[in-house]
């Protein structure tokens, strides 16, 4: 096991190239199912919960060939429809291989996959759409088990409390391109992940219009074949390094990132005082004189993004003023919280709102990293804290970051990989 130590207070600057999105990859793998034919995926992101992904599409009847940057899946012959527990369990984006399974081999066994420790995580969208297809679904012994001889096109309702969900969007949308007809789902998650799938799944021959939209239609068709794709730059990677220059006080450019899927933390770190320009797909990020406090509400695309609320949070620790930090789409997503309060912070909850007093410093600490994202704000903490921070349980991290300390250190960030003793 590793951990990490970073030594803060070194400002951040120069240059830093963004992977490819890990939140569409997962979805783009799963569509590989719909088609007997090859798929090569470029700007592919090389990190546990993709190569997670692969070994189930393994599982599947793929076969999955490495390259740099890119993966190339074809058939390896022998299709199975039984996502197995102890694959979907360790990763619960696995669970979008639900809709293609039942599109392409009628039937799908998928394990339930488990809560986490940024909330309950139910799947009931996502049964109920496939069920509005026409699907027969049964729970048994904590497996999905959906079967379908021909599935009908519909009109359907998909939001949940809180609102669209971005893996439901994407299981009904690959579940529906065969569907006779065209079906509707509303409201579709507007996110730029789901967009890109849709955009991968019509350069397979799919009919789908209105991605990014609260509408979506897809029209079925008969067949899709294999296609060369490049998948889109990760905005909650290119966000996570925006906010680690903030919190330094750094002047750093990102590389190969997209500004317009991040709109709304541009406008929230103009009023922190932070400027972000944007000129052919670079990000020039430059400090603010003092970090002022601003409040926020997690909401789903184009709202704040929930993948960057811990982040934004540990910034907002530094702040001079107070801000309140609402997540409405994980009510109980503060698991940072208790962390960046032994770094020297004063935050504390209330509900699903966190109230977060800027302090004068952050001193460094040992940390426990759990939730992905969680994890990467205690980095971000650690990079402006006074002394030595340890980061354990770091393969959290390495489930959606591709090699986030290394990126760091060609930042001029001191932070290194120690084996734990
Ligand atoms: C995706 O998860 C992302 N994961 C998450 O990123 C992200 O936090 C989330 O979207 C929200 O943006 C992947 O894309 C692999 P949801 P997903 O369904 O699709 C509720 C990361 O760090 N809901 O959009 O599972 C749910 O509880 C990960 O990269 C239902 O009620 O999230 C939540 O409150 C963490 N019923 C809200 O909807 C359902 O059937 C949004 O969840 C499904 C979801």
């Amino acid at each position: 096991m590793e951990k990490l130590v970073i030594e803060g207070g070194a400002k951040l600057k120069g240059d830093v190239y963004i992977s490819g999105a890990k939140n569409a990859a997962l979805p783009i793998m799963a569509a590989t199912l719909l088609t007997d034919e090859e798929c090569v995926i470029n700007n592919f992101p090389m990190m546990r919960d993709t190569v997670t992904m692969a070994k189930l599409l393994e599982s599947l009847g793929k076969k999955i060939k490495y390259g740099k940057n890119k993966i190339t899946v074809t058939s390896n012959g022998k299709p199975s429809h039984v996502a197995s527990y102890e694959l979907v369990s360790t990763m619960r984006g696995s669970f979008c291989v639900l809709g293609p399974l039942l599109a392409k081999l009628k039937k799908a066994t998928v394990s339930l996959p488990g809560g986490c420790v940024i909330g309950v995580r139910p799947v009931d969208l996502h049964i109920k759409g496939i069920k509005a297809l026409g699907a027969k679904v049964e729970i048994e012994n904590g497996y999905v088990i959906a079967t379908a001889n021909k599935l009908k096109a519909t009109h359907m309702y998909l939001g949940g409390v809180f609102g669209s969900s971005v893996l439901a969007t994407a299981n009904i949308m690959m579940a529906a391109v065969f569907a006779d007809g065209e079906t509707i789902i509303e409201p579709a998650a507007c996110e730029p992940e789901v967009t890109d799938l849709a955009n991968f799944l019509n350069k397979m021959g799919a009919k789908i219009k209105g991605q990014g939209s609260p509408r979506v239609s897809i029209t079925g068709v008969k067949k899709l074949k294999g296609v060369t794709y490049s998948i889109i730059p990760d905005r909650i990677e290119a966000g996570t390094y925006i906010l680690a220059a903030a919190i330094t006080k750094g002047t750093i450019t990102l590389h190969n990132a997209n500004l317009e899927h991040l709109m709304v933390l541009v406008d929230k770190l103009k009023e922190v005082g932070v400027n972000l320009e944007s000129k052919n797909n670079k990000i020039k990020v430059s400090p603010a004189k003092e970090i002022k406090p601003v409040s926020i509400t997690t909401y789903p695309y184009p709202g704040f993004p929930t993948d960057l609320q811990a982040q934004f949070m540990a910034l907002m620790a530094l702040a001079e003023g107070v801000s309140i930090i609402t997540d409405k789409v994980y009510p109980d997503r503060f698991i940072h919280i208790a962390e960046l309060d032994r770094m020297g912070a004063n935050i504390r909850r209330e509900g699903s709102i966190a109230i977060i007093e800027g302090v004068k410093e952050l001193r460094g600490a040992a940390v426990m990293a759990s939730d992905l994202r969680a994890s990467a704000a205690l980095i971000v903490a650690g990079l402006a804290a006074r002394g030595k921070t340890e980061v354990h349980r770091i393969y959290h991290l390495e489930r959606g970051y591709v090699d986030f300390d290394g990126k760091l250190r060609s930042l001029g960030a001191k932070i290194s990989r120690v084996q734990e003793k």
